[in-house]
């Protein structure tokens, strides 16, 4: 975290936010919800998915409609809920978790709050960890955003969890590319085909679609 940071408690977080609940959520109160959101992510130096990396997993999700989705690393939940935001109106499932504790506890508020709760189960822990302990394969999209340098082992233990069909999409890997040479290295070495997007000036995400490979 930077040293100009704003530090809130998750009470704090809270009060800046609309009052939302399951009971009176409508499409027009949860886009203010997470447009809040993420304002205040950017003030909080949380690194939530940019609108247009948000616009651009939600049109993928859109049109392939996943049933099962696995998130390795939600933060405050801020993608999470935007996966929900479209994946609620086929009723998707979705399986998120983070390994610290202050994020997770938030994620946990904005599900409850939002009502996302009912289709999305989020765990507490290292994704090494958690991801053996899954009931609910296999996962017709991942989208893997955590610690940057473990890249491939998220990605190869993802992929035992995964349909033969399923896109996985890891965030950052422009920026970060240095940060995951072992990964790129291990791509290449198994002629696994990708696709790299620049989503923004920002960053861009890698594509990986698991039907397409030998
Ligand atoms: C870039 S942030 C995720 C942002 C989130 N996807 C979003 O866009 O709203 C990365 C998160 O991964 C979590 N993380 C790092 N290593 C992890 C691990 N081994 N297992 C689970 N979560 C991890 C961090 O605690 C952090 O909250």
């Amino acid at each position: 975290m930077h040293a100009d940071t704003l530090e809130l408690t998750l009470e704090q977080a809270i009060s800046r936010l609309p009052n939302i609940s399951p009971k009176n959520l409508t499409d027009a109160t949860l886009e203010t919800y997470l447009t809040e959101l993420y304002a205040l992510g950017r003030l909080r130096h949380i690194p939530n998915i940019s609108p247009a990396n948000s616009a651009y997993l939600q049109a993928i999700l859109t049109a392939r409609q996943p049933a099962h989705i696995l998130e390795i690393g939600c933060a405050n939940g801020y993608s999470t809920l935007r996966f929900w935001q479209v994946a609620r109106a086929w009723r998707a499932q979705i399986v998120t978790m983070d390994l610290s504790k202050p994020p997770f506890e938030e994620a946990r508020h904005h599900f409850y709050a939002t009502g996302a709760v009912a289709d999305i189960e989020l765990h507490h822990g290292h994704a090494l960890e958690v991801l053996p302990t899954l009931q609910k394969p296999p996962f017709d999209f991942i989208f893997i955003d955590a610690h940057k340098a473990a890249t491939l082992d998220f990605f190869v233990r993802a992929r035992k969890l995964a349909a033969s069909d399923a896109l996985i999409i890891i965030d950052d890997v422009l920026k970060f590319k240095h940060k995951m040479q072992r990964f790129y290295d291990y791509l290449d070495a198994n002629s696994i085909t990708y696709r790299t997007v620049q989503i923004d000036a920002d960053d861009g995400i890698m594509l990986i679609d698991l039907s397409e490979q030998p």
